[in-house]
């Protein structure tokens, strides 16, 4: 972030040298650490700034439980030049010198989502770029349905509330597939929903976490699963997991998304009865009848991702 910061900052820099007369009010930015941004403002545009000794006076709530904060820690550190009241509040000088006139200072809990946004965007623009074209973004849920600087539970990332709670605070639909008989171990601590989606958006359908290759969501922690194989099952690259596996739950061993595995199969590998296989010959041998009885494919298929062994994914 810190990296971002920067190059947000030296764009800021380059825009405001265009400008001419702004620039003998602008300090070089280089030898400033750049964690500093909002201090930045403040102790170089002091105009309209009060300084947050002066929220303290009459805000003593929020200016105690800032202590501990990421934003205001850094404040801290660096002799009072971090990220303080007015980083995200803006200048409250006016507010101030009228005794506490709400409507002459930015409130979060007053604003749009789209106010919001901008606002935490400012620095953390790096992160999130893409916010404003996620799922989230779209449907106004704004940083703070999620973030809460002053009243924040779980303290880590600033949440309002820990997850998976936090989800199921609106995703009521998905809570149940957590609870399913096989599912992946959210509720249980083991895993976050955070650690197959990204709430703040990607380029992947479902915000699902991203990177070059579609399934690395699932390859983070299956490795074994994705090969490269010798014989690779070109399913699993072509349809991705997902169209075998549900992701967070199921009422099939495995999270299969069907109960009937062979069904599953059979929607490519059609024609079992002695007739002819879509992928690969007809196979001679009986087991493949359908008719004759029911025995589950990868009893014999075990290697169903892949095999370097045979192409049959037999061993
Ligand atoms: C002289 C006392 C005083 C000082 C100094 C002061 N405030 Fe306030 N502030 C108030 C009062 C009074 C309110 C209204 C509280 C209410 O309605 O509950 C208020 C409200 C606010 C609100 C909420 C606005 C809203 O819409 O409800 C914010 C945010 C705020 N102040 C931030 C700041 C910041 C940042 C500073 C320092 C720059 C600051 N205040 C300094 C007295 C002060
Ligand atoms: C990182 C951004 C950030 C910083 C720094 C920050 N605030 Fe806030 N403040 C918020 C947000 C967001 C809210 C809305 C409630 C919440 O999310 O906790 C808020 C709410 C408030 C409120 C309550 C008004 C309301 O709208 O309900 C007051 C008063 C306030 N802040 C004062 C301060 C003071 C004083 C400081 C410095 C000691 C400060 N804030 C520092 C982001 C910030
Ligand atoms: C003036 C700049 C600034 C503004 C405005 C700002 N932040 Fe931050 N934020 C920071 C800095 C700097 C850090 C500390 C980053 C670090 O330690 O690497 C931080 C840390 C955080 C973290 C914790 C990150 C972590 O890794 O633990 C969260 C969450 C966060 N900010 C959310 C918000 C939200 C939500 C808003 C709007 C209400 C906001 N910030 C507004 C500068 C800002
Ligand atoms: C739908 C909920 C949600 C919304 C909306 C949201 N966040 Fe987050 N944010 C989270 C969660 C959950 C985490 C923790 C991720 C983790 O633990 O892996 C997080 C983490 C962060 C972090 C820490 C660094 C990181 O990426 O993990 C920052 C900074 C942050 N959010 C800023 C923002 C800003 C700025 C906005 C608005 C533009 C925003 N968030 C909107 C849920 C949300
Ligand atoms: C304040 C309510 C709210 C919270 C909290 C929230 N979401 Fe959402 N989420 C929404 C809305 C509204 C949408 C867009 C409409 C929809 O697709 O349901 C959405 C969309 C999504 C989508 C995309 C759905 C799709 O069909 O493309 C995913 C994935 C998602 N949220 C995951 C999460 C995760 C993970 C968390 C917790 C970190 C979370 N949400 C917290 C309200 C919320
Ligand atoms: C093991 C990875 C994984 C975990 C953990 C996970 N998801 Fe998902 N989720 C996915 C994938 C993959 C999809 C896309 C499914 C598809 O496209 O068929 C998805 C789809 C979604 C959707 C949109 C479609 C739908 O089912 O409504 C929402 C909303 C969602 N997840 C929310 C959550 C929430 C909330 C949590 C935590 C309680 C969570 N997810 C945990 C992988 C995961
Ligand atoms: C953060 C790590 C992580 C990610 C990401 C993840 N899984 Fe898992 N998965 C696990 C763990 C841990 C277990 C075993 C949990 C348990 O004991 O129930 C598991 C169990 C499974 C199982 C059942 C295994 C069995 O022996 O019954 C399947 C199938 C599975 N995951 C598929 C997927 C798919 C598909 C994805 C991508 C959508 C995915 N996983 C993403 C960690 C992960
Ligand atoms: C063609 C359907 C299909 C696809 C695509 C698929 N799987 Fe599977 N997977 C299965 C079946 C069937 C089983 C059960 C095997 C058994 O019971 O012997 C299984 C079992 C698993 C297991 C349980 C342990 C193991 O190794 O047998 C994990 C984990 C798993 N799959 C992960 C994945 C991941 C990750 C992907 C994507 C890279 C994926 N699967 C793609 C059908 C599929
Ligand atoms: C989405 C379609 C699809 C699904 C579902 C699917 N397969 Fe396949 N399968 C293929 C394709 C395509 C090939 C490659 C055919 C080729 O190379 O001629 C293949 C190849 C095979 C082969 C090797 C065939 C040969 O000629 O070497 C076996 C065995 C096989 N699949 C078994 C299964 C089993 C068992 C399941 C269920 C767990 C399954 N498949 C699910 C599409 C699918
Ligand atoms: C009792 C073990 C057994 C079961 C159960 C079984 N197969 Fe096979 N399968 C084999 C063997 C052995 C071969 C390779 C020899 C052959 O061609 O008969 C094979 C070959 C195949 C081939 C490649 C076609 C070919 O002729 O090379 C496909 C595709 C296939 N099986 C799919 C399936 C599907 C789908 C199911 C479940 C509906 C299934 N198998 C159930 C043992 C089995």
């Amino acid at each position: 972030m810190r990296r971002l910061l920067t190059l947000s900052l030296y764009e800021a820099f380059v825009i405001l040298a265009a400008c001419g007369s702004l620039v003998s009010q602008t300090p070089p930015p280089t030898p400033v650490p750049l964690v500093r941004t909002a201090a930045m403002s403040t102790a170089h545009n002091p105009e309209g700034y009060a300084g947050a000794k002066a929220c303290a006076m009459c805000h003593k709530d929020e200016t105690n439980g800032l202590g501990d904060n990421p934003h205001a820690k850094l404040a801290l550190e660096h002799d009072g030049t971090g990220v303080t009241c007015e980083g995200c509040h803006g200048p409250g000088k006016a507010h101030v010198q009228s005794g506490g006139e709400v409507s002459k200072i930015f409130s979060f809990t007053r604003a749009t989502p789209k106010q919001i946004d901008e606002r935490c965007l400012q620095c953390h623009q790096g992160d999130h770029a893409g916010f404003d074209r996620s799922a989230h973004g779209e449907a106004k849920v704004d940083c703070t349905s999620c973030h809460s600087i002053h009243k924040a539970q779980d303290r880590g990332a600033l949440l309002k509330i820990a997850q998976p709670a936090l989800c199921y605070s609106c995703h009521k639909d998905v809570k149940p597939d957590f609870s399913k008989p096989f599912h992946h171990k959210v509720n249980e601590g083991v895993m976050k929903c955070t650690d197959c989606h990204d709430p703040h958006g990607t380029f992947q359908k479902s915000m699902v976490k991203s990177s070059a290759q579609e399934d690395a969501v699932c390859i983070k922690c299956h490795q074994e699963n994705a090969g490269p194989f010798i014989y690779e099952h070109p399913v699993v690259k072509t349809e991705g997991c997902t169209f075998c596996h549900s992701p967070h739950g199921s009422q099939n061993p495995r999270l299969l998304a069907r109960n009937n595995l062979n069904q599953l199969c059979l929607q490519c590998h059609t024609g079992l009865k002695g007739t002819q296989f879509t992928a690969g010959g007809p196979p001679t041998s009986p087991v493949h009848d359908q008719a004759m009885q029911y025995t589950s494919c990868v009893i014999c298929h075990s290697q169903i991702h892949g095999s370097n062994v045979v192409d049959t994914f037999i061993r």
